[in-house]
């Protein structure tokens, strides 16, 4: 196999600069990169940084080397297109098919997967324009990258910055590794809601009752999911870990806040997957002071409460027909005996049974697990990658979607 052929689109937003790290960071691991920016993005950085950093020529319009067609010929060759920053107006462009300079010609001709990394004003963001033409790409297929939230050009903060060119590159990356469009993208359009993590139940201002989960497989479930074209949410519970690129990140701390934000999120959403892990009980009384310990009182002041069990409540309450629910189990003994009997109980339709113990799963970068299904299917997952077990589960999931 050749040199991967990636053509790196960049319009006319101040994080066009960002787009540099981008590029270097695919000519440094191999890939051939041509850079097609439009007459705006020349504003911000010039056509000789490109040029020298790609190694390629760089036009913007289609009247430049006729005889060679750039207008058809770049689209055709690629195996990814990128375009980073994707500003409101190229969007426009895009979800229209509007083809008035070489980056839009490139984007009509291309027929392999095309990733967006939006940067913009958070109200242009989030003006309805944008996000049915946003609604519009992902539903042809492409890739569209939710953005990150905070600092923007001047002193505004909020929805709508680039993501971490590094963050970009780990997407395209993915996405070059899952080869041609089509089941390249097979989530492209639908919606998943992940959770990630482990509730915390506080006691008082300094104490709570917590679970070791670090949050790294849930993590890897929606970054393989933006690779893959879904829109993704991460309900995060406790993890400390950076947000991945392209995601809405919803952070949370106790199970109660976990299931009203995974509730949420799930009214609209085509796959669940509870990764998170939630505690079972929680103090039944919040203590406002630290909790003193008083000398002739022995009895531990500690009283419980259950929980919701969140995977069963969405199991049992779909939103659609469809919609797909798929827990995880932790189990020490009994692994699959107990694993099925979950399954059972809880009513979704994947369980992706973990053993844990010292140094399994929990915290760990690579995992495995055995994924049964309501079917009476059952898969095994080597050992291996935090990602790879999670792209064997969107393909048992993607099988299971209508
Ligand atoms: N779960 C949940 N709500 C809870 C507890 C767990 O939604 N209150 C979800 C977890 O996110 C996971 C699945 O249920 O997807 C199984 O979690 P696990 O801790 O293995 O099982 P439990 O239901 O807690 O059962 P047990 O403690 O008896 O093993």
């Amino acid at each position: 196999m050749g040199q991967p052929q990636v053509v790196l689109g960049v319009s006319g937003g101040i994080a066009a600069y960002k787009a540099c790290e981008l590029l270097r960071r695919l000519t440094e691991s191999g890939h051939g990169v041509r850079v097609v920016p439009t007459a705006s993005a020349l504003h911000f950085v010039g056509e000789a940084t490109w040029s020298a950093l790609s190694g390629n020529p760089v036009s913007t319009r289609v009247w430049d080397s006729v005889e060679e067609v750039p207008h058809v010929r770049i689209g055709q060759h690629a195996d990814l297109v990128v375009v980073a920053p994707a500003t409101a107006d190229l969007l426009a462009k895009a979800a229209h098919g509007l083809a008035d300079d070489l980056l839009t010609n490139t984007l009509l001709t291309a027929r392999c997967p095309v990733v967006f990394a939006p940067a913009m004003h958070t109200e242009m963001w989030e003006h309805p324009a944008t996000q049915e033409n946003v609604a519009t790409l992902r539903r042809r297929g492409a890739i569209v990258i939710e953005p990150a939230v905070g600092r923007l050009t001047g002193v505004d903060t909020g929805k709508g910055r680039l993501p971490d060119p590094g963050e970009i590159f780990e997407v395209c990356r993915r996405v070059l590794a899952r080869g041609p469009l089509g089941s390249a993208t097979d989530l492209a359009g639908r919606h998943v809601v992940i959770s990630a993590g482990g509730t915390r139940e506080p006691l008082d201002p300094v104490r709570y009752l917590g679970n070791r989960s670090s949050g790294k497989q849930g993590y890897a479930l929606a970054r393989t999911a933006v690779a893959r074209g879904a829109r993704v949410t991460l309900v995060a519970a406790n993890t400390g870990l950076a947000d991945p690129a392209g995601t809405d990140v919803v952070r949370v701390g106790t199970a109660l806040q976990l299931r009203e934000a995974v509730l949420k999120a799930a009214a609209d959403a085509d796959v669940v997957v509870m990764a998170a892990a939630v505690a079972d009980f929680r103090p039944a009384h919040y203590a406002a002071g630290k909790i003193k310990k008083r000398d002739g009182h022995e009895q531990p002041p500690l009283e419980l409460v259950r929980n919701p069990d969140i995977l069963a409540e969405l199991a049992g309450t779909r939103s659609s027909a469809g919609q797909l629910v798929v827990g995880f189990a932790a189990e020490t003994d009994d692994v699959l005996a107990n694993g099925r009997a979950k399954l059972a109980r809880k009513g979704c339709d994947l369980l992706v049974v973990n053993e844990v113990g010292d140094h399994k799963a929990f915290g760990s970068e690579e995992n495995e697990a055995v994924v049964l299904g309501a079917d009476g299917s059952e898969t095994s997952v080597p050992y291996g990658p935090k990602e790879a077990l999670a792209d064997q589960l969107w393909d048992l999931t993607v099988a299971r979607l209508t």
